[in-house]
């Protein structure tokens, strides 16, 4: 049951990109961050187009470190002739011998409680990473497009005024506070992008997700929406950091990836795009409050001071200004926040992981 939501899930991904998937037959595309959260749903679409939509099948390259990505049952691409996973380390150019016609730079540290812990890996997966595989894609002889994840961390903690945030706003960021490793980290991602844009020629584009979630999250990684699921699914006091009036909205897995998918394949070269969802901006303080009503049960939320293991310097507001994938990608985001999390929800309920007592403090 579990595994069909996500299957379900990958399946509208791949539909979603309509006429563009066709970009894709027989190419060779690597993908570095393919044990992720948004990983292994690139992985699935492409598997997906291959069985049922492309004339000659894509290859996909998936490179991973497993710093913190972990292979799961129900994104399993064991056994499939089009997919080759290996290990391997952006921060170190790849010895990679075929010829590849897409690169999608995924690997990073995306959670908190993450890129606090390994700040240095953090900016070697952005930095050095990027550079690394821009290099390998300046060797391809066919190189149709290059996509970077970047972050709307980079945006900082936005003026009022620039909420809904567009790309064109230049982020309010401190490049010593204690989200700088990531939010600085990916900002000069975006630049070494721009820079083999200008230089080069070569087919870049940046995308800057906006909380995405859906089955697959890992329930260690604390961010907030599955640190939610497994306390409400275990009907224990959910914990909101600071005064819970902190917003974000929240994309749903389906929406986001074929967003990413649509700027690879359609998004202007050079260009940068928001992907999220524009509507249902909530506070934590309600988050907690939706996830009550929806598991229907005993639980509560609890107002916390912020973990030690928890970057300060907390985004206020986050909401992304998504005209321009409106206007460039047709990108619109079909999933509510609170239909996106009953399947999430579902999802998690199957999961040992979010079994009671699974999550340590
Ligand atoms: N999920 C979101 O809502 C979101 C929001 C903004 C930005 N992003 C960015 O999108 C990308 C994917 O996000 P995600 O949610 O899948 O993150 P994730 O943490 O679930 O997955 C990232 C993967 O990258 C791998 N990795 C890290 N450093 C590596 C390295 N040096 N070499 C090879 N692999 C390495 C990790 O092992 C992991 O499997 C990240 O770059 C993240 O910063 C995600």
């Amino acid at each position: 049951m579990e595994g069909q939501i996500v299957w379900e899930d990958i399946a509208t991904i791949g539909r979603g990109l309509g006429e563009e998937a066709h970009k894709l037959s027989g190419k060779t595309v690597l993908i570095s961050g393919g044990s992720g959260f948004l990983g292994k749903y690139l992985i699935g679409a492409l598997c997906y187009l291959n069985d049922t939509t492309l004339q000659k099948p894509c290859r996909i390259i998936s490179v991973d470190n497993f710093i913190t990505g972990s292979p799961h049952a129900h994104f399993s691409y064991k056994g499939r002739d089009d997919v080759l996973e290996v290990w391997g380390d952006v921060s170190q150019p790849l010895p990679v011998r075929e010829d590849v016609n897409y690169i999608i730079h995924a690997a990073g540290l995306a959670s908190p409680v993450y890129y606090k812990k390994y700040p240095l890996e953090t900016i070697e997966s952005a930095v050095s990473g990027i550079k690394n595989l821009l290099e390998l894609g300046r060797k391809q002889k066919n190189l149709e497009g290059f996509l970077f994840f970047s972050s709307s961390e980079i945006y900082g903690d936005p003026d009022e005024s620039a909420v809904p945030t567009p790309e064109t706003y230049h982020g309010y960021v401190s490049s010593v506070g204690p989200r700088a490793c990531y939010d600085e980290s990916k900002r000069l991602g975006e630049t070494i992008a721009t820079i083999y844009f200008e230089q080069f020629g070569m087919p870049t584009t940046i995308v800057r997700p906006f909380n995405v979630f859906g089955p697959g999250m890992g329930h260690a990684d604390r961010r907030v929406l599955p640190m939610f699921a497994y306390k409400a699914l275990n009907k224990q006091p959910i914990p909101v950091h600071g005064d819970g009036h902190q917003t974000r909205t929240f994309c749903y897995i389906t929406d986001a990836a074929t967003g990413f998918l649509k700027v690879m394949l359609r998004g202007k070269p050079g260009g940068v795009y928001n992907i999220g969802s524009e509507e249902n901006e909530i506070s934590m303080k309600n988050l907690a409050e939706l996830f009550i009503k929806l598991e229907g049960n005993s639980a509560t939320y609890q107002l916390i001071p912020y973990p030690s293991n928890y970057p300060g310097g907390e985004p206020q507001r986050r909401c992304p200004d998504i005209r321009k994938a409106r206007a460039d990608l047709a990108f619109v985001p079909q999933v509510n926040l609170e239909n996106g999390l009953k399947r999430f929800i579902e999802w998690c309920r199957g999961e040992p992981n979010y079994k009671d007592g699974a999550l340590h403090d």
